[in-house]
């Protein structure tokens, strides 16, 4: 199926009153909910994640019958496979540690692709009352204002600001690479370091990327996060001139469910930033599929 065939901005304003009338839910409930392990005692979740992800699949499949859904609650691991078809990709509740902790920074993320290809997303994160969304072809926008907000000085790793995550995976070789490679994203250029001027973690990869597209943060690097949890956010970068590339060096056309990413706002010097932070990254990032 072709997106001429398809209202995008439709979906759009359909995605957006799903997330408003789900983000009332997460709002009033954070803090006070109990909550249960997944892969291990930082991999989270709660009864809100799941009845968010049933209340959006129902709406969703019965204006859409014909489209897909992957949400991370009823995902399969080595079953769920994102497919050419169209498809919403869904994270009912991304940042759910903060969520469990009454920390204002998650929120709902409703991605649509085609051809596995991001064409609509919305993020909303209710505590903040932020509003982020992109359409293929036709831009993107917080609350109402078009991305990014921030003129787009030239981009050098030096003086940005990164966000990164740390993530559920606590030991091995995957944990070792990412701690080397904050550390030399850190340290001092008299010690081989980038000396970035600072690092932010929102502990939502959707509120990170929609952060690179507004231009409060330069870029995100993270392994570790599946398609629903990056869907939405690409393509409000995309439309904002930001650009996904795979966060292991030399990966210029990452799939939408490569599971590592660096996420780049616009302006010039992008491609040579993107080389420039690839030199840091000590070694190859792997997830299981
Ligand atoms: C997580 C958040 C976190 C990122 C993890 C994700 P969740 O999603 O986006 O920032 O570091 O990789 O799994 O569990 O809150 O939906
Ligand atoms: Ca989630």
């Amino acid at each position: 199926m072709s997106a001429s065939n398809i209202d995008l901005a439709e979906i759009k304003d359909f995605l957006v009153e799903i997330a408003q009338t789900a983000g009332k839910l997460i709002r009033e409930k954070s803090g006070k909910v109990n909550f249960d392990d997944k892969k291990n005692g930082v991999d989270l979740v709660t009864e809100v994640d799941k009845a968010v992800e049933v209340l959006v699949n129902k709406a969703l499949s019965e204006k859409y019958p014909h489209f897909k859904f992957i949400g991370e609650e009823s995902y399969v691991a080595g079953e769920t496979k994102i497919t050419d078809d169209p498809t919403f990709i869904v994270d009912p509740i991304d940042g759910t540690t903060n969520f469990i902790h009454f920390y204002p920074s998650s929120c709902i993320s409703l991605g649509f692709a085609l051809n596995k290809i991001p064409h609509v997303g919305v993020v909303y994160n209710p505590f903040q009352d932020l509003l982020y969304t992109g359409v293929k072809g036709q831009g993107s926008f917080l609350n109402g204002e078009q991305l990014p907000l921030r003129p787009s000085a030239a981009l050098t790793l030096q003086s940005a600001l990164v966000a990164i995550e740390w993530g559920s995976d606590r030991s091995g070789n995957n944990f070792k690479i990412k701690t080397d490679t904050f550390t030399s994203l850190a340290a001092e250029t008299k010690d081989g370091g980038a000396f970035a001027h600072g690092f932010r973690s929102l502990g939502s990869a959707a509120l990170n990327i929609c952060g690179v597209a507004t231009g409060s943060l330069d870029c995100y690097w993270e392994g570790g996060c599946y398609a629903w949890d990056v869907c939405a956010g690409w393509i409000v970068l995309s439309e904002a001139g930001g650009r996904i590339v795979g966060g292991n060096p030399g990966d210029w056309d990452t799939p939408l469910d490569s599971r590592v990413y660096l996420a780049v706002r616009g302006g010039e010097g992008q491609e040579q930033f993107i080389k420039d932070f690839w030199s840091h990254i000590k070694g190859n990032l792997e997830y299981e599929h």
